[in-house]
């Protein structure tokens, strides 16, 4: 195993020996890198948990032999994960010819900026669009910014700089450089990273053999995927992980594999690399990722890291139980698959055992008389924490009588659970406005939530009692109307 890491920065390659570094650790996140350089202080810190987008840098890496670009929250991000990756500031973008870049002048061209302390994050946020697609739909243009608050220049200048400047093919100095980049990266092997510290031990293991190897040896170790929620511990908390086992650098588990029945999402796909792939298959589950946090976050987020939270508001977890998916675990003593339902045990607990790794999450595909919907509710659309979030399976008859039922809540209780005294109510029973309002009384026997910032327990209520009507609306047409 080697010791340091290597990426890209300012066109060249930037080695670091933690080891003999006196200032960086491996959880020195890159926002924290950056700003002790003296030459990359345009990325700024907001709130260092995701929310603000100040941060945002861009990851680039090659896929297929061309580079993808891809924002990312610098404050949630550790160094070792940008091993064999370029990393790219607001100061790469001036032109060669000394010209500002096209989201640069534009976001001029359009008054885009006032203080100003956000505008370096929204450039690069609209950097990676402006890599990424040519005329992007208004759509594409807000989900690109939602991870970026502006709190004083207000969207409309922004959202015209977008676009104004990604008309042009995202042709660049970039895009002059990329074979120079591309042969640099692929320099720069995929080997193992052991890190060891005074303080720390950190590993990133290239190969799934390796990974569970170092799970086995280190069973208390803290392991990341995306580290979208591992990282806050860093920045929010202050804790000091003493040891995290990184499955970034497992490109094995990034894979999503599709067979008749049902999908196979390895452990390390992005939710951002997973979207398209099951938007037409499996509906639900794509609208809850359209609202799960921003752009930055779906970029290194995962599934895994989804169930490994085991929150109570995790919200892939409502619709994954609705979906009977079932998480893969392995360890080195084998592997065994076990029901989403099944895998989350309490609060923040799960039925995993700690020498053992999520490698997988199956997800059978719907059969033609299942029908699936999912629902969050929170203080805003985008980006928000759910108060509640919902996935809920429904099988009726030829005689509109329900025949199947999954009602899966997120935020009622220490951990999703489904509303079994309502789900036994409505089955065998008339999929029918009188039935729902009924069964919506069950709710107050299923669940006995607390009040906490997002919604008092009388507010949860109500509202899971309101979604369960809406599920109703939204699909009794779909057999025999009221
Ligand atoms: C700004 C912001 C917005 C967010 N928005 C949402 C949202 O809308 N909805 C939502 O549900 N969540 C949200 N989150 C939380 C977080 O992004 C998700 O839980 C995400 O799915 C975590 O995935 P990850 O790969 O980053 O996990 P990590 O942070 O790497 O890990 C999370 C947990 O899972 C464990 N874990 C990860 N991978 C594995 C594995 N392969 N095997 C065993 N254990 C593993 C880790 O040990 C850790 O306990 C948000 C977080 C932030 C910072
Ligand atoms: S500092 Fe706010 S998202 Fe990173
Ligand atoms: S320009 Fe000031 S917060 Fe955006």
């Amino acid at each position: 195993m080697q010791s340091t890491i290597s990426f890209v920065l300012d066109d060249s390659i930037v080695t670091i020996d933690f080891e003999k570094d006196s200032i960086l650790h491996p959880t020195t996140t890159v926002l924290n890198y950056l700003r002790n350089l003296p030459t990359h202080k345009g990325v700024k810190e907001g709130c260092a948990e995701g929310d603000c987008g100040a941060c945002s840098v861009v990851l680039a890496d090659v896929v297929d032999d061309r580079m993808r670009y891809r924002a990312v929250d610098s404050c949630l991000v550790f160094l070792p994960m940008i091993h064999g990756k370029q990393l790219i500031t607001v100061e790469n973008l001036k032109m060669n010819s000394g010209e500002l870049h096209p989201v640069q002048q534009a976001m001029v061209d359009t008054d885009g900026s006032q203080c100003g302390f956000c505008t370096p994050g929204i450039i690069m946020a609209m950097f990676a669009l402006y890599k990424t697609w040519i005329n992007p739909t208004r759509a594409e243009i807000d989900d690109a910014l939602t991870g970026n608050l502006c709190r004083c220049t207000g969207y409309r200048p922004i959202i015209e700089a977008a676009a104004k400047a990604c008309v042009k093919n995202g042709m660049d100095h970039f895009t002059d450089n990329e074979s120079r980049i591309v042969e640099l990266l692929k320099s720069i092997p995929n080997e193992s990273i052991q890190i060891k510290t005074a303080r720390q031990r950190y590993y990133r293991p290239a190969s799934l053999s390796t990974a569970l190897e170092l799970k086995s040896k280190f069973p208390d170790a803290d392991v990341i995927t995306g580290a979208t929620d591992a990282a806050l511990r860093v920045t929010k908390k202050h804790e000091l992980l003493k040891e995290v086992i990184d499955l970034s650098g497992v490109t094995e588990l990034n894979f999503l594999n599709e067979t008749e029945d049902y999908i196979t999402v390895g452990a390390g796909m992005s939710l951002k690399d997973m979207m398209p792939r099951i938007k037409d298959n499996f509906g639900a589950l794509y609208s809850i990722l359209e609202v799960f946090g921003s752009q930055q976050i779906r970029n290194f987020a995962t599934l895994s890291g989804n169930l490994g939270t085991a929150s109570p508001i995790g919200d892939t977890l409502p619709v994954l139980i609705a979906y009977s998916a079932v998480v893969v675990l392995e360890s080195k003593r084998g592997k065994r698959d076990i029901p989403v339902e099944r895998f989350i045990t309490g609060y923040r607990e799960t039925a995993k055992d700690d020498d053992e790794l999520i490698t997988a999450v199956i997800i059978p595909k719907p059969s033609a008389d299942e029908i699936f919907k999912s629902y969050k509710i929170s203080k805003r659309k985008d980006l928000d924490i759910s108060t509640i979030s919902s996935g809920f399976k429904l099988v009726l008859d030829d005689t509109n009588i329900v025949g199947s039922i999954v009602l899966a809540y997120g935020g009622m209780a220490e951990r999703i659970r489904r509303a079994s005294a309502v789900e036994e109510y409505l089955i065998g029973k008339e999929w029918s406005r009188n039935t729902i309002e009924e069964a919506m009384k069950f709710i107050d026997s299923d669940f006995n939530p607390i009040s906490d910032v997002r919604g008092g327990a009388k507010m949860r209520r109500i509202a899971a009692k309101n979604l369960l009507l809406k599920f109703w609306f939204d699909t009794a047409d779909q057999k025999i109307a009221v």
